[in-house]
């Protein structure tokens, strides 16, 4: 499993030959310009919610891919009324695609298009791909929800956000990492506004004081898991 970071909360994840892509915000992005969206693959499009910095790029990489919209109902609906193709799923569904299986897990957050109209219920996803769990924890708090993951998987990578302000920041991400019980930690959802602008040294320092391992990849690198 091959994991690309496009920027804030913008995820390319390639699981044998299948690439999945998850919250494109890289266009609006102006620390992602030297992504291009035109090239970017996808086979499957994981939206954690409707807020625009998640959905931004959807229409222009689906329409060219012809990628396979994951996400909950109301926002499956409405990229569907645009012509794209979907697959609606709910909160504690999963479902075997064919590079694995992806559970559409609880976060605690907000999710409204960027119009105003109701984005259904956020959320994240556990992803099982190739022998390698991942949870991605989409824009949310610390919430005991968490602690449900692990009962049922062994994660070995946790995605989750580090940023604060709007999302939970660095000290209750690391009690999420306990939650979920996975000690390998990618951060993302941090520095592209001034709200969540985070201190990478400080951040790592906290984590590795924990025995912890927190990753910050710059945009456009990748990890193998
Ligand atoms: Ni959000
Ligand atoms: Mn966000």
């Amino acid at each position: 499993m091959k994991i690309t970071f496009y920027g804030h909360a913008s995820l390319g994840i390639k699981v044998d030959d299948v690439n999945i892509l998850v919250d494109p915000f890289i266009s609006g992005n102006p620390k992602a310009s030297h992504i291009d969206i035109h090239t970017i693959k996808a086979d499957y499009i994981l939206l954690t919610h409707a807020h625009q910095d998640h959905i931004l790029d959807v229409k222009a990489i689906a329409k060219r891919t012809n990628a396979v919209i994951v996400s909950n109902y109301e926002i499956v609906s409405h990229f569907e009324k645009l012509g794209l193709e979907g697959h609606p799923m709910n909160l504690g569904g999963s479902w075997d695609f064919e590079f694995g299986n992806v559970k559409y897990v609880n976060a605690i957050h907000t999710s409204s298009f960027p119009d105003g109209s109701y984005g259904g219920q956020p959320g994240g996803f556990v992803i099982e791909g190739e022998h390698k769990n991942i949870y991605i924890a989409g824009d949310t708090a610390l919430t005991m929800d968490m602690k449900l993951i692990p009962l049922q998987i062994k994660l070995d990578l946790a995605i989750l956000p580090i940023g604060d302000n709007f999302t939970m920041g660095i000290d209750d991400a690391i009690l999420a990492s306990d939650f979920v019980q996975c000690d390998k930690v990618l951060g993302y959802h941090f520095d592209t506004f001034g709200y969540i602008e985070i201190d990478h040294e400080e951040a790592k320092r906290k984590f590795f004081d924990k025995n912890k391992d927190l990753m910050l990849l710059e945009i456009g690198d990748s990890i193998e898991l």
